[in-house]
Parts: C-alpha cells; sequence; structure tokens
C-alpha cells in the first residue's frame, strides 16, 4: 500500500489509507462512495451468516451516524446503488479461508468471501477505510461517511494470530473480556487463549468440583484482605458465543502437572503429600503439583476435562504443562511407582507420560492438545501442538518431527515485559519462522500470539501493555512478509490512534519515550547528563527541584552538568500531552566522589555500575537491576575501602542496596561501616540488618544510613555480607546469590 492522499473528487484533507494489518493489495482507484440515510446493506445469500456480519456492520453505522440502514436480499434481476453488498460465494475457493475481496466504486461497496470468516474481515477494513471517527461510542455530526474508491485482495499469512490473557493471576471481568474480543476482531486476529486456572486462582466453574471455585478462586492476603473471582459455567459459553460471532476461537488454558496449587488448595488430596495448601498470593514457581502416581489425578482432570470440551467446541484444548518442578514426584511413593511400572527413565519422563495420557484422552473425544514447550520434555505426545515460549526452539523441534507449533517467544510477544525491553519496533521485527526449516515443515508453524501475563498488572493496566504492541503483532501475523517495513508502519499506527481513542483504549506507549544517560568525568569529578528522546517528534522537559516535570518545566536542549546533590526528572510530550512516565535519577555530590575504591571481591563484569568508579560516581540506581548502575557481586560479600586522601569530619555514611528475588538479587543480611585513620586499623562503628521480607515479589530498593554525632576518619570501609546461597523456598534455592549495590556516599 501507498501512502498517497485519497485521490478522488472531494478532499478528506490529509486522511491516507492505513489499514492495520496491512492488505496483501490495493489498488486506489479515484473517487469515493459515501454512507447516507439512504444506503443500504444487501446480502447474497440472505442467511444467518451474512445476515450477522450485516447486522454487526449495520450497528456500527447507526452507532456514530444515527443512520437506519437496511439490510436484505438481492434479486438477480435487479441493479443497485448505494449499497454495500455481503457476499459469500463458496463457489470462489481462491479466495482462500480467511480470505476477501473489497471493491469500493462510487455507486456500491462489494466485501466478498469464500467463508462467512472473510467476510468479516472484509468488514473490519471497511472500518478501517472509514473516518476515524466511524470508531466513536456515540453519534457525530459534521463529518461526511466516504470510503475510497479502490479494490483490495486480502488474506492472511498465517491461520493462527491469537492473545493470551491471564485471568488467573488477575481475574478480568467478564465485559473486559467481551471487549478484547472486539479488540481482536477488528485487528483481524482469530483466537484468544484464556489462561483459567493458576497457583493464585482457580477461574472457571466446574460442577462436579464446586470446591474449585469455592475455594480456589480466593486468595487471602497476609493482612486478611481477599482477592478473587470466577467465571460460571454461563458466562464462559457468553464469552464462547460472543467471540464466535466475531469469528475468534477461544482455547480455554487448564493448567496441568504444575501451576496448580489453586486446585490442590481445594482439593489437597490430588497432590503428592495431601498438603494442606493455600491459594498463592505471589507468582512463582511452586513445587506442589499434581500426583502423577495418583489415579485420582487423571479421574479429576478427565471430568475437569470433559466439562470444558463441552463449553468450548474448539478443537485445541491448552493444557500447559510449563514450569512443573519435580521434586515432589522424587519423594512421592506413588509417583515412583508409576516411573517403575511405566518402565520410565526419570521425572521427566513421567512429566512427559502425563501429558501423554491427558492427550489420549483428549484426542478420543477429537480434541487436539497445545501445551508450552516443556511438553517436548522426554518425549512429545503424537497429537500435541508445542507452544514455543522459551525462544524459537520448542517450534524448530516440533517442526522438525512433524509436529505443528506456535510461536510466542519472551523475546518479542510477551506484552508483559515492559517496552523498555520489548518495544513496538521489537514485536514489529518478529519473523514467526524460524530458519532452517524445510518448505514442508515451515507449514507446521500455525502461526503466533502474544502472551499478556498478569502477575503485575490488574485490568485496568492491560490496554496501556497490550497497545499499540497488538498492531505490530497483527500485521507480523496476517500481512505478507515481503513488503514489511516499519518505517512504512509507524506513519500508519500514528493514524490509527484516533480509532483506538473512540474505542476507549488507553493505549501505552511505543518504546521507551525517555532515554537519561549519565556519563561520570573522573578528573572533573563530576556527572553530565544527557537526555535522548526515543521516538521523533518527542519534546522533553526536565526538572531539578524535586518536582514532577510538566508543559511548564524547562525544555531540554544541551546536557546537564551536575553540581550539587540533585533528584533530575524528564519528561517526554507529544502533541503537548506528556507520553509515558517520567523518568528520575538520583545524583549525589559527596566526599567520596571520584574515589577509586579499593574492593577485596571483584565486582561481577555484567553488572559494573559503569566501572571502576562505579559506587562513587555520585549517580544512584533505580529499580530495575539492568539500568546500569548497580555494581553486582555474586555469592561474595561486598567489601569496599575509600580513601578520602585526609583525616575529615563525617557526618553521614549511606550505601544502596537493591533486592529482585526474581532475579536471585537479595538485599545483604548487614551492612557494617567501619572507620580508620590509618587504614589499618578499622573500628566497627555501625552494624544492621533490615526487615524487608525476601519473599516481596517486587524490586526494592534499601538504603543503609549511619548518621555519628561526631566522627573524623581517613579511610571508610563498607562491608555488606551476602546471603551467598538462595534459600530454599526460592525457585533458585542452592544456587548463587547477589548482591547488588550502589553508591557509597560519604558526607
Ligand atoms: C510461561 O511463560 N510460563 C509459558
Ligand atoms: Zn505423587
Amino acid at each position: 500500500m501507498t501512502a498517497s492522499l485519497f485521490a478522488n473528487g472531494e478532499p478528506v484533507g490529509e486522511r491516507r489509507l492505513a489499514v492495520i494489518p496491512k492488505p496483501h493489495t490495493i489498488n486506489e482507484l479515484s473517487g469515493h462512495f459515501r454512507i447516507t440515510k439512504e444506503t443500504q446493506i444487501k446480502i447474497t445469500p440472505d442467511n444467518q451468516d451474512t445476515r450477522n456480519i450485516a447486522e454487526f456492520l449495520m450497528e456500527k453505522i447507526h452507532t456514530v451516524s444515527g443512520f437506519q440502514v437496511a439490510i436484505s436480499g438481492t434479486q438477480a434481476s435487479e441493479t443497485y446503488t448505494n449499497i454495500i453488498h455481503l457476499i459469500i460465494d463458496n463457489q470462489q475457493p481462491d479466495l482462500a479461508e480467511e480470505g476477501y475481496q473489497l471493491t469500493v466504486n462510487s455507486a456500491a461497496v462489494a466485501l466478498k468471501a469464500f467463508q462467512p470468516r472473510g467476510l468479516f474481515f472484509a468488514v473490519q477494513t471497511l472500518r478501517q477505510l472509514l473516518p476515524p471517527e466511524f470508531e466513536n461510542q456515540e453519534i457525530v455530526t459534521g463529518i461526511n461517511w466516504d470510503i475510497p474508491a479502490l479494490e483490495i485482495e486480502d488474506h492472511p499469512r498465517f491461520p493462527w494470530r491469537g492473545m493470551m490473557l491471564d485471568c488467573g493471576r488477575h481475574f478480568m471481568e467478564k465485559e473486559f473480556i467481551k471487549r478484547y474480543i472486539d479488540l481482536l476482531a477488528y485487528h483481524k486476529m482469530n483466537v484468544f487463549h484464556w489462561h483459567l486456572t493458576e497457583d493464585q486462582g482457580w477461574r472457571i466453574e466446574i460442577k462436579k468440583y464446586p470446591r474449585l471455585t469455592e475455594i480456589g478462586a480466593w486468595r487471602t492476603y497476609e493482612d486478611g484482605s481477599v482477592y478473587g473471582g470466577f467465571y460460571t459455567q454461563e458466562d464462559i459459553r457468553e464469552v464462547v458465543e460472543y467471540a464466535r460471532k466475531r469469528y475468534i476461537t477461544v482455547v480455554p488454558e487448564i493448567e496441568m502437572p504444575g501451576h496448580a496449587v489453586a486446585a490442590l488448595a481445594s482439593y489437597p488430596e490430588l497432590s503428592c503429600t495431601d498438603g494442606p495448601f493455600n491459594v498463592e498470593t505471589q507468582w512463582g514457581v511452586f513445587k506442589d503439583v499434581y500426583c502423577a502416581g495418583d489415579e485420582h489425578t487423571f479421574a479429576f482432570l478427565e471430568d475437569v476435562l470433559t466439562e470444558v470440551m463441552d463449553l468450548f467446541p474448539g478443537t485445541y484444548l491448552h493444557i500447559g504443562g510449563d514450569e512443573c518442578p519435580k521434586d515432589r514426584w522424587a519423594a512421592c511413593e506413588k509417583c515412583q511407582q508409576r516411573i517403575k511400572s511405566e518402565g520410565l527413565k526419570d521425572e521427566h519422563e513421567l512429566q512427559s507420560y502425563f501429558i501423554k495420557r491427558i492427550e489420549s484422552f483428549l484426542e478420543s473425544k477429537n480434541r487436539r492438545l497445545i501445551g508450552w514447550d516443556e511438553i517436548l520434555e522426554g518425549g512429545l505426545a503424537e497429537g500435541a501442538t508445542v507452544q514455543s515460549w522459551r525462544g524459537m526452539d520448542g517450534a524448530i523441534a516440533a517442526a522438525t518431527s512433524g509436529h505443528d507449533a506456535i510461536v510466542s517467544p519472551t523475546s518479542h510477544a510477551y506484552f508483559d515485559y515492559d517496552v523498555s525491553v520489548t518495544d513496538l519496533r521489537k514485536v514489529y521485527t518478529f519473523e514467526p519462522i524460524p530458519p532452517g526449516l524445510t518448505p514442508a515443515q515451515e507449514k507446521h508453524i500455525l502461526g503466533g500470539q502474544f502472551n499478556m501475563w498478569t502477575e503485575r498488572a490488574p485490568q485496568e493496566f492491560i490496554d496501556s501493555k497490550v497497545f499499540p504492541r497488538m498492531l505490530a503483532m497483527a500485521e507480523v501475523l496476517w500481512s505478507p512478509k515481503a513488503d514489511r517495513s516499519y518505517e512504512e508502519f509507524h506513519p500508519r499506527v500514528q493514524q490509527h490512534y484516533p480509532r483506538l481513542d473512540g474505542l476507549g483504549v488507553k493505549y501505552g506507549v511505543e518504546s521507551r519515550p525517555v532515554l537519561v544517560y549519565p556519563t561520570f568525568n573522573a578528573d572533573k569529578k563530576r556527572c553530565l547528563v544527557t537526555v535522548e528522546a526515543g521516538e521523533p517528534g518527542l519534546a522533553l522537559r526536565y526538572s531539578v527541584d524535586g518536582s514532577d516535570p510538566g508543559l511548564q518545566s524547562a525544555t531540554y536542549t544541551d546536557p546537564l552538568e551536575i553540581t550539587s546533590t540533585t533528584t533530575f526528572k524528564a519528561a517526554a510530550f507529544k502533541n503537548e500531552r506528556q507520553y509515558g512516565d517520567f523518568v528520575q535519577r538520583k545524583f549525589f555530590v559527596h566526599q567520596a566522589v571520584g574515589v577509586l575504591p579499593e574492593l577485596a571481591h571483584p565486582y561481577n563484569a555484567k553488572y559494573d555500575a559503569g566501572g571502576e568508579f562505579g559506587l562513587t560516581d555520585g549517580i544512584r540506581g533505580t529499580n530495575n537491576f539492568r539500568d546500569g548502575l548497580w555494581q553486582g557481586f555474586e555469592r561474595d560479600d561486598l567489601e569496599a575501602i575509600i580513601d578520602l586522601g585526609a583525616v575529615k569530619p563525617i557526618q553521614r555514611i549511606s550505601s544502596g542496596y537493591l533486592q529482585d528475588i526474581n532475579s536471585w538479587i537479595f538485599l545483604p543480611l548487614t551492612v557494617e561501616y567501619s572507620v580508620s585513620t590509618d587504614g589499618e586499623h578499622f573500628e566497627i562503628l555501625w552494624a544492621e540488618g533490615h526487615n524487608i521480607s525476601l519473599k516481596n515479589q517486587d524490586a526494592v530498593t534499601r538504603e543503609f544510613t549511619y548518621e555519628p554525632e561526631k566522627l573524623e576518619g581517613r579511610y571508610v570501609k563498607v562491608r555488606a555480607v551476602n546471603i551467598a546461597t538462595c534459600p530454599d523456598w526460592h525457585p533458585g534455592a542452592g544456587g548463587k546469590a547477589w548482591v547488588f549495590t550502589d553508591e557509597i556516599i560519604v558526607e
């Protein structure tokens, strides 16, 4: 598609063709079709499918224009003008399963497809050819509802174009799910992968096992507050039917053998130890899983899946299979007995046995199993489809062994990740076909998904995580690979925003909008802050007085030299509106700045805080361990001596630490400060621990500060004691723990 102006008699301003995902071919013509009060929708043939799709379009037109557009069948003998003609032509298999043709001239719009699905997608394209105001939720006056004359021929590159939403960690309301079904449909996505069971919540009513939702759907926090929710079977049927009318298949995910603590809390006899268990309140990977040796587990799961199959008519069921620790199985008599009786090698083969058994059950009901790529371990079940998430290796292994695969690697498809890691461009550059496959193997890549995990994202955050990145994924999965370019896509995204505004989408940013680069000059003992915008077209503003930057704040032009202790904040602005969050950096000007610390143990080269002056450059780390400002010590303690050059009065000694347990970084057990006048005889003057929970899932920073009444010294020694190994309950139990430190401040 070329980004030309609409070439018709009456200009439509600067509006350009900006359909997302980009159609296969567009041939722009001159003139336009205008929807008026007299426009009619004609359907051929007149049946339930064409009527449903016509009504979908009619309601959109009515909402925004107030026009009562009539829907009726056609007579072969008649000719019509001022019509939108919806046609299903099952004599035209060359249109492809999900393909369509759309032609617009001044007399008529014709949408033609081989299947109802294709016709529905044609309607989605038509919506995007109308002015952006077409998506508003109330009548808009003073607008010509013009559609440019053109011919479009379109079909998707991949048959599987999905979104996974984790409703286990955070419960999402039914109406919110339906809204996402609409948003997926608008972008021609066709799979909604509904993650319904987790350690932190069981979300689907199962009639035979009521405790799953009486107990498993609710978690109780330490302060006694209760959080949760679930979907009744009636809710599920409503969502599935809503999705069906929008040609979206809902794929339920029922996690096994791991991520099942909510089920075990409800029915502890399904575990290896009989519990008891509580529904987890924090995310993680937990050792208690379904017992693979006990027949009750399989009877339970078959009963559950039987009810699930009754609710979800689609072919595929997702059974999870990821992140299942084998500790309990290794210690369980029944599981060990199963390993022996089935002639299995180890617990990995036991997991494979588990999945294969479930797969045969589903197969016997004419259903197909999907699992995360761990289902490859210990041997893949015959008819299973693999969802590759730990990179693309799972997809390669599946495809080369003749299995289907869906790709959703953490590198490009995890929308719970921050845009600083996975920005819009990164998603857009995703290539779903891994290299090295034969053409026959490539056919096993059914398509891809983005995954929206909600450990840190309640319902109200989802839009800002998913948008605008969904636009990139939709195009990756639908549009031809050959003419994809980010430079051409990006302006279309800008044109798409008003449509998302109309749809009420609270989209987030495309990339990290503000990049702050502090640099330390060891000779001048000064810091210089450079700020860059993450995208073109952003204005940068900053403050140094602690206030949040706004439109009234100073405009950033040149790097700033830091001459006193400063809290620096910078924000980006787009069209006079703040764009994304502000970025904050703290700078300290103190006696130790520019002093080379003498370290008893070296820091790890991957986390060097900028190098040898990292702890004395005046720049404090943020709560992101990858910000380049933290110095990391693996298993070792931090032990640093600072030489102030002469005996000086000391009013304050302080040092900062980070904890991010999911990256195996823990706060030190204790921090000690000693002072010496000769560099040989040190006296420990202060030592303190902390009472921050090591189980805290969020990253936290903590400063350890000593403020003596009266003290003089030349050498300051800081010792921060590393817990050395990850605790028993941690996923990395026994592995090396980190201490992350930044800035030793001496005032
Ligand atoms: C996953 O992200 N554990 C599939
Ligand atoms: Zn067991």
